[in-house]
């Protein structure tokens, strides 16, 4: 039987492959597409959700989250990255499909509410709306089966020595969600960083002749030409699609379960996972972290995503 999930994200380059891979998939049953301020404003990421389905015609609703964080103030959007849209590169017709007038929140929770607890939840951006939903009925904790997310390091951050962006957009938000008892597993950049989209990857995904395979290699076009001038690499890592990767295939990731504490006190380290991973405390394990991913194998999940397109 498919995996029921929710996908929680910004959209976003590798928000957008994930919503591809996430949307066709046996494996995936896509129960709805809710957003949230991260790379870009709320207005901005849920534009380009819309987008990404109209264009690849997939038929899942899509519901607006939190346009801010729960306790500190919205960090600047990553137009570096992600561009001015937060998803230049591809061309979209005129935007027809509309969201759902019900707030995320309400369908997480409604959704979680109504289940036998079979839902996984898998954000890919801040962790705002889900720690939000959390807070608001925490009846619903006990009904979510898992948390994959994209998020977090034990290794170097991303937006500072010590922290990944979408932990430290909303590092409270994260701390809700590690410290709440449900399973979670983090995919870090210590291997989203392995799976860089590089140019003979965009080139074997070109060869498709179908609307996800030309989604994909415009939105990584633009995104590689961003993280040369950031990061200096040849191929961005493309974070986000782990996450589905992982509940398609998990021999994929490798993950090792440890204490995961998010830091929300320091200044330097705000939104630093601090994973124990050599077990050096008594804490509980809190959370399976990917310390591993089969490169190969991840790009044929990947290629296997953009042929289920016509
Ligand atoms: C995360 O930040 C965003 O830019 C990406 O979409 C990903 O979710 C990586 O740090
Ligand atoms: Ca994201």
């Amino acid at each position: 039987m498919a995996q029921k999930i929710i996908l929680d994200c910004d959209p976003g380059h590798d928000d957008a492959v994930a919503i591809m891979m996430a949307a066709k998939h046996p494996e995936i049953e896509l129960l709805g597409i809710t957003t949230v301020r991260g790379n870009q404003t709320l207005e901005k990421v849920t534009r380009n959700a819309l987008n990404v389905v109209q264009y690849l015609d997939i038929d899942v609703p899509v519901y607006k989250g939190m346009s801010v964080p729960m306790v500190i103030e919205p960090r600047p959007v990553e137009e570096r990255v992600h561009g001015d849209s937060g998803l230049d590169g591809p061309q979209f017709d005129e935007l027809t499909r509309t969201i759902e007038s019900k707030h995320a929140i309400q369908f997480i929770i409604e959704t979680l509410m109504a289940s036998d607890g079979d839902i996984i939840l898998v954000p890919t951006g801040p962790l705002t709306n889900i720690a939000m939903a959390m807070r608001i009925e925490p009846r619903i904790v006990p009904k979510i089966k898992q948390i994959v997310l994209m998020g977090g390091c034990y290794q170097l951050g991303n937006v500072t020595p010590s922290a990944e962006f979408n932990i430290w957009a909303d590092g409270e938000a994260a701390h809700i969600v590690f410290s709440s008892g449900v399973k979670v597993t983090m995919m870090g950049l210590d291997i989203t960083r392995k799976v860089l989209a590089l140019p003979s990857v965009i080139e074997r995904m070109s060869k498709h002749d179908n609307r996800a395979a030309k989604l994909f290699c415009d939105l990584m076009t633009f995104f590689n030409k961003g993280q040369k001038k950031t990061f200096g690499w040849e191929g961005g890592p493309l974070h986000d699609p782990t996450t589905v990767a992982y509940l398609i295939d998990p021999s994929v990731i490798t993950v090792k379960s440890m204490h995961t504490d998010i830091e929300i006190n320091s200044e330097q380290s705000y939104g630093r996972t601090n994973c124990d991973y050599f077990l050096l405390t008594d804490e509980p394990k809190n959370s399976d972290v990917a310390i591993d991913v089969d490169v190969e194998q991840f790009w044929d999940i990947v290629e296997e995503c953009i042929s289920l397109y016509e």
